[in-house]
């Protein structure tokens, strides 16, 4: 059945303008965490559909694409899983699996085509993911995470309809706020990086995802001299 699905590693094209904007990401993102571990990385956001997942599985595959570290994309959405499908990946034995200790690190990886990039899909569903997120048990699986992989993104549910975020973000190196630009309220923005500033996150930067939508001129490349 999986035979089907495919994955972004596939779609990845090096030479596309959101490549550019991903490899731009990495590049700041090292920048601004030069002195200091910025894995974990926590991608989060104030609402649903933002594009925290979408975010985060292109740059896992640009950072894999951009050194030979070994990279570990994490789906700790445990009410809305979706990075095993964006890698074409069964759901089951990941997070859950690993928070409840069935298994290490290494037993719960999934390959995804690139050497050096592994997921950690969400695991099988529980009917109670908020009983999961104990800081100490997030804190565990953080660091058998940590430990097996250079870099680890954890893709996460959105900050105000559940406070699953709340435990990961204190104990992540980064973390990056993604807003759909356009969209998402300016106040429901504000509210989401009072969370984030209520449990001392180390907000390292925002993703303004779909700017082309709201300055169409942003991504024209013909004005920037890049297109032929
Ligand atoms: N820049 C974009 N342009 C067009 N579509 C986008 C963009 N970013 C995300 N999407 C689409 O928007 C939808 C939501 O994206 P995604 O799943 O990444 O958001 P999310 O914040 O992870 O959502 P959730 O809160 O449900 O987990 C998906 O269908 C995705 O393909
Ligand atoms: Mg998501």
């Amino acid at each position: 059945m999986n035979q089907e699905l495919t994955s972004v590693v596939d779609h990845f094209n090096p030479e596309t303008p959101m490549a550019v904007e991903f490899r731009r990401l990495v590049s700041r993102l090292q920048y601004k965490r030069a002195d200091t571990p910025m894995s974990p990385i926590l991608l989060t956001s104030a609402q649903h559909s933002e594009g925290k997942t979408t975010t985060a599985s292109f740059l896992a595959v640009t950072l894999a694409h951009q050194s030979d570290k070994s990279v570990a994309i994490v789906d700790l959405d445990l009410h809305r899983p979706r990075i095993h499908h964006m890698f074409g990946l069964p759901l089951k034995n990941g997070c859950t699996e690993l928070i409840q200790g069935a298994g290490d690190a290494e037993s719960v990886s999934k390959p995804t085509g690139l050497p050096n990039l592994s997921v950690v899909t969400a695991g099988t569903m529980v009917r109670s993911p908020a009983s999961l997120f104990e800081p100490e048990l997030i804190e565990q699986l953080l660091k058998k995470l940590t430990a097996r992989f250079d870099v680890v993104l954890l893709d996460s549910p959105p900050l105000l309809p559940v406070s699953d975020t709340m435990v990961i973000a204190p104990l992540a190196a980064s973390v990056l706020y993604v807003v759909m630009a356009g969209k998402t309220p300016r106040d429901v923005v504000i509210r989401g990086r009072e969370l984030l500033e209520d449990v001392n996150a180390k907000l390292t930067g925002v993703v303004l995802n779909n700017s082309k939508g709201v300055l169409p001129y942003y991504y024209n490349y013909k004005y920037y001299g890049y297109s032929n």
